[in-house]
């Protein structure tokens, strides 16, 4: 597997830990989580881009990292000081996302 590749895996199963601690404070809320693939999609802050070539995948991803983290800021700003609890579950969230929008500008780079 390409070194790329190997990243995108990673940061997969991060993605999918932010959306389990999300789904999981939903739960204890007393909400249910929305995981229709559908809604998902209409819901979401980034658009889905394909891609061409590999930069275009790292670029678009790099994109999609950069709004993520925009959003999870506004979430965390939007919470302020109504729930505690919650606004420290999301404020655990954007460290790893710069971590991964860092290591693809620098994919880009290079
Ligand atoms: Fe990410």
């Amino acid at each position: 597997m390409t070194l790329v590749a190997e990243e995108f895996l990673q940061y997969v199963a991060e993605e999918q830990g932010h959306a389990d601690l999300l789904a999981e404070r939903i739960v204890q809320l007393g909400g249910k989580p929305d995981l229709s693939t559908e809604r998902l999609l209409i819901r979401s802050h980034g658009e889905h881009v394909e891609g061409d070539s590999l930069v275009e995948m790292i670029t678009a991803d790099l994109l999609a990292e950069r709004i993520s983290i925009d959003s999870y800021r506004a979430m965390i700003a939007s919470i302020g000081d109504d729930d505690p609890t919650t606004r420290q579950i999301v404020e655990r969230i954007p460290a790893q996302e710069e971590a991964h929008a860092e290591n693809l500008a620098g994919l880009v780079r290079d």
